[in-house]
C-alpha cells in the first residue's frame, strides 16, 4: 500500500485492447472535476529515463532480448518511476492514476514469459521499496477480443494466443489471491457502466480517508 503517505494510488492492469487507457483517463477526468490533484502517468515510462527504457523493452528493434534481461528492464524502470514521479506525489497527497503497474510484470513476465510470478513480484517490490497500489483495476478481457481491436503496434501485442492466454489467467489469479486491492471488472460492459463503478469506488475510498 501507498500506506503511510497520504495521496492515493490507483493502478489499470489487463491484457491489450482491455481499454484501460480509456479507462484510466476517463477516471482522472471525474477526479479533477471533483477537485483533487490527480498525477497520469504509464508504465513502463513515466520518466525520460524509464520512457528509453520502455522503447528498448517494447520496439520491434531489440526483438529477441533475453526474458531476464527484459524482467529487469521493466523493474528497473518501475524502481526510477516510482522514485522520480509516483512517491514525489503521493507524499503531497496527490491522486495517482497509472496505466499499467507491477502486476502487468507478474502476469507479462512471470505467467507469461514463464519466469515465475513470486520472483518477478519480489523483484519489482525491491526496486519500489515495497510500493503496491490502494486499488488495482483489472479489466478483464478475452485476449482474442482484446487483440482484434487493432494490428500490432508493438512486438509484445505480436506474440502468440498462448502467451496472452496465460498473461490473463495470471492477472485474474494475483486479483483473487489479493481481493481487497482488485476490483475486477468484464472489459466488455459499456464504456460509462466500467467508468461508474471505479468511480464510485475509488471517490468512496477517498471519502473513508478524509
Ligand atoms: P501498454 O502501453 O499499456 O500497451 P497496451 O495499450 O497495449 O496495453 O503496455 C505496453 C506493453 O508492455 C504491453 O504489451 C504489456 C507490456 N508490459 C509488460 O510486459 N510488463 C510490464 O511490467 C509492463 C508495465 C508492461
Amino acid at each position: 500500500m501507498s500506506g503511510s503517505s497520504p495521496g492515493y494510488f490507483v493502478a489499470f492492469e489487463g491484457g491489450e485492447g482491455a481499454g484501460k487507457s480509456t479507462q484510466e483517463r476517463l477516471l482522472a477526468e471525474t477526479l479533477v472535476a471533483a477537485g483533487h490533484d490527480v498525477v497520469r502517468t504509464r508504465e513502463p515510462g513515466g520518466t525520460p529515463a524509464a520512457e528509453a527504457m520502455r522503447h528498448v523493452v517494447l520496439s520491434p528493434e531489440f526483438a529477441g532480448l533475453d526474458d531476464r534481461a527484459e524482467a529487469l528492464l521493466y523493474a528497473a524502470a518501475r524502481g526510477e518511476h516510482v522514485a522520480r514521479v509516483v512517491r514525489p506525489a503521493l507524499s503531497r497527497g496527490a491522486v495517482v492514476v497509472c496505466d499499467r503497474y507491477l502486476d502487468s510484470s507478474v502476469a507479462y513476465q512471470g505467467y507469461g514469459r514463464g519466469l515465475g510470478p513470486d520472483r518477478i513480484r519480489d523483484l519489482s517490490l525491491w526496486a519500489t521499496g515495497g510500493l503496491l497500489p490502494d486499488l488495482s483495476v483489472l479489466l478483464d478481457v478475452d485476449p482474442r477480443q482484446g487483440l482484434a481491436r487493432f494490428a500490432p503496434r508493438d512486438r509484445r501485442e505480436a506474440e502468440p494466443g498462448e502467451v496472452h492466454d496465460r498473461v490473463r489467467a495470471g492477472f485474474r489469479e494475483v486479483a483473487a489471491a489479493n481481493p481487497d486491492r482488485y476490483l475486477v471488472l468484464d472489459a466488455a460492459l459499456p464504456v460509462g457502466e466500467i467508468a461508474d463503478r471505479i468511480a464510485d469506488r475509488v471517490l468512496a475510498d477517498l471519502r473513508d480517508r478524509a
